[in-house]
């Protein structure tokens, strides 16, 4: 039978990190899931646009909205013909398009209030390969303090602490390319990022501190990101999941998708 509601607008899951990381692979991945179109050869080229497509959870993987459910809801038994739909937004992580893309997205989707009813959720792919490189390792933790900082801003702005930015907009940290030897766990992935955003912290702060010396003025408290009320170090634990999968053969790509499926 046909439910007579009108659907819900889709929600968005925004792809964001570091080139590289594998965001287009799951993109291709997660479309092709959907699609039973046959998964195409991974994409070895650096994205320059951002793409959104529609795809659908497996069916085994529960919908928030779903959990409780009665069992007697036929539409529960049908979800296979009907599955949860959501949508994905593929971003160029280039250091020179982030703020073009990426970021500029991010604060379009949180900008209104109806904006910020589809954006359910941000992934943030890394290449756990990479973060042994000193290089690789900055810039990773300059985007991730970067994402991080538009979203608390946008929370503080509505009056909120720096805690509750955690139910604002969930960030899930993907320590992508696990099926490399050179690859971090994903324990070590957040202690690198960890320290390094710490570091990029310091900083920027330095650097308001300074701008602010000759101006007399204060403040800037605001500009920095934080945890809640005066914790000395940047620690994830509020804000941030993350799991380690491998984007490419799809091995633990079922993790992100039971964490997607928590905010559908
Ligand atoms: P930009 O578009 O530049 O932001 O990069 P991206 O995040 O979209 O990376 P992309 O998906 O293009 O992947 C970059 C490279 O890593 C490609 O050569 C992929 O085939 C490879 N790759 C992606 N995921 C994995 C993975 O899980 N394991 C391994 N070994 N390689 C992967
Ligand atoms: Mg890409």
């Amino acid at each position: 039978f046909f439910r007579a509601a009108a659907s819900p607008p889709l929600r968005n899951f925004l792809l964001l990190g570091p080139s590289g990381g594998g965001k287009t692979a799951l993109f291709s991945l997660l479309e092709s899931k959907s699609s039973r179109i046959p998964k195409p050869e991974p994409l070895t080229h650096t994205s320059q646009t951002s793409t959104l497509t529609t795809v659908a959870l497996p069916a085994t993987v529960t919908a928030a909205s779903n959990r409780y459910r009665s069992v007697n809801d036929s539409s529960l038994l049908d979800i296979s013909k009907n599955p949860v739909r959501y949508r994905v937004r593929d971003t160029p992580g280039h250091g020179k398009l982030r703020e073009s893309q990426g970021l500029s997205q991010l604060r379009e989707m949180t900008q209104s209030k109806e904006a910020r009813e589809r954006l359910r959720a941000v992934v943030f792919m890394v290449d756990a390969a990479a973060l042994s490189e000193e290089e690789a390792l900055r810039d990773t933790a300059t985007y991730l303090h970067d994402v991080l900082f538009v979203l608390q801003k946008r929370a503080l702005d509505k009056g909120k602490s720096a805690a509750k930015v955690a139910a604002e907009v969930p960030v899930l940290v993907a320590a992508n390319k696990q099926d490399l030897f050179t690859a971090l766990p994903a324990g070590s992935v957040r202690e690198k990022l960890e320290a390094e955003i710490e570091r990029v912290r310091k900083f920027r702060s330095k650097g308001l501190m300074d701008a602010s010396a000759g101006s007399g003025e204060t403040g800037g408290e605001d500009e920095i990101l934080g945890n809640d009320e005066g914790q000395e170090k940047f620690t994830f634990k509020l804000l941030e999941d993350e799991v380690g999968s491998n984007a490419e053969r799809g091995s633990g790509v079922r993790k992100w998708e039971e964490w997607i499926g928590m905010w559908l």
